[in-house]
């Protein structure tokens, strides 16, 4: 094993029980793992609570650990360690890393990485920017290359004042595609007419799914991203025009999606999901090594995440009650070496 030091043992959150309360997620002393062949060890800089973070720790997310285990789906950091010659060259890099789905995540002091899931940081992504490299970047370049696969010029989508929605925002703009917002609160309207947005629907005002039919039948509206789930998912489908598609990629109503069967039978819609860890599983084609080598060249650009918070592992009550409220306002971090011993 190839190393520069690092201690015995580490300080990560440790998860045991997928009931959402705050007992359950608690600081735990334990060994740091070692790197096995294919494996690098990161010392974690920043990892971010996602939406699919507040799901997992809840039992609701499509990936379940054998407790306890720490969770974190990405983050950023130092590569210290490496399994085999091959990591060898990361050891001392700064990069983003997506730990396996079955192993600990990023939550911790450090963590092991598959040395193919570390991505070598430019010099101008700061590891904050760097440690929500994946999720979402990778996912709005996914989701925009369903659109272009389609040959869709024309999309709305939900939950448009996210992280992932604004990057959705960019690179439709980059694309030259018509994109239809849809919020949920007035100032997120503002926001978005702020970073360019022509057209921002809001679903609480009245006469909504109304609205939003009308503009999306007057611009041509084909396809749909919805992450709300819920009633939404009808309305979205309401407004397309015929023979439209819903992708459905996020459930953050946490209620099933609700369509009228008129939509199937009469208008011919369709919806699908998505989930990037489906695009990315055991599949190593064209699409994967374009969004390897596009993705990287647009972080901290078009692809940007908002930060408001840095909070320490022994925070993580506080850190995910205030993750999981007004979430417009950007990214909640853990900085786990931020804070030393
Ligand atoms: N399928 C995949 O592979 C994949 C990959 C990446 C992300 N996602 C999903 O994409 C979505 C956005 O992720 P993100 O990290 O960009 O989120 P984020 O930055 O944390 O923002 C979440 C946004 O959703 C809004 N929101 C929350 N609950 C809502 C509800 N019930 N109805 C309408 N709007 C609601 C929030 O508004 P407030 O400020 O008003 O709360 C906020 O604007 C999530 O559902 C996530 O799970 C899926």
């Amino acid at each position: 094993m190839t190393t520069s030091a690092f201690p015995k043992t580490m300080r990560a959150l440790c998860l045991t029980a997928y009931d959402g309360r705050p007992e359950s997620l608690q600081v735990t002393e334990m060994p740091v793992p070692k790197p096995a062949a294919g494996q690098v060890l990161v010392r974690v800089a920043a990892a971010p609570i996602n939406p699919s973070d507040l799901m997992f720790v809840r039992g609701l997310y499509g990936v379940k650990k054998a407790l306890p285990a720490v969770p974190g789906f990405e983050g950023s950091g130092t590569v210290v360690a490496a399994g085999s010659i091959a990591g060898r060259l990361l050891v001392g890099r700064r990069v983003g890393c997506v730990p396996a789905p079955t192993m600990d995540g990023t939550w911790a002091e450090y963590v092991v990485v598959p040395l193919g899931q570390c991505i070598p940081l430019l010099p101008r992504i700061s590891d904050e920017q760097g440690a929500s490299f994946f999720v979402n970047p990778f996912s709005a370049w996914a989701l925009m290359e369903l659109a272009r696969r389609g040959k869709h010029r024309a999309l709305v989508q939900s939950a448009a004042a996210s992280t992932l929605g604004r990057m959705l925002q960019k690179l439709a703009r980059k694309e030259k595609l018509t994109l239809v917002n849809v919020v949920r609160r007035a100032e997120q309207e503002e926001m978005l007419r702020k970073l360019g947005a022509e057209h921002v629907v809001n679903s609480s005002e009245p006469e909504f799914a109304e609205r939003l039919r009308l503009i999306c039948h007057e611009l041509g509206v084909t396809l749909a991203f919805d992450a709300v789930a819920g009633p939404m998912t009808g309305q979205l489908a309401g407004a397309l025009v015929d023979g439209g598609t819903v992708i459905v990629y996020g459930g953050l109503s946490e209620q099933e999606c609700r369509i009228h069967p008129k939509e199937f039978i009469f208008h011919r819609k369709k919806v699908e999901g998505f989930w990037l860890s489906e695009f990315f599983k055991g599949r190593f084609g064209k699409d994967q090594l374009r969004a390897l080598v596009e993705v990287p060249t647009l972080l901290g650009k078009d692809l940007e995440t908002p930060i408001r918070a840095r909070l320490p592992l022994e925070s993580a009550g506080e850190a995910l009650s205030i993750a999981a409220s007004d979430m417009t306002a950007g990214k909640v971090l853990f900085t786990p070496n931020a804070t030393k011993r």
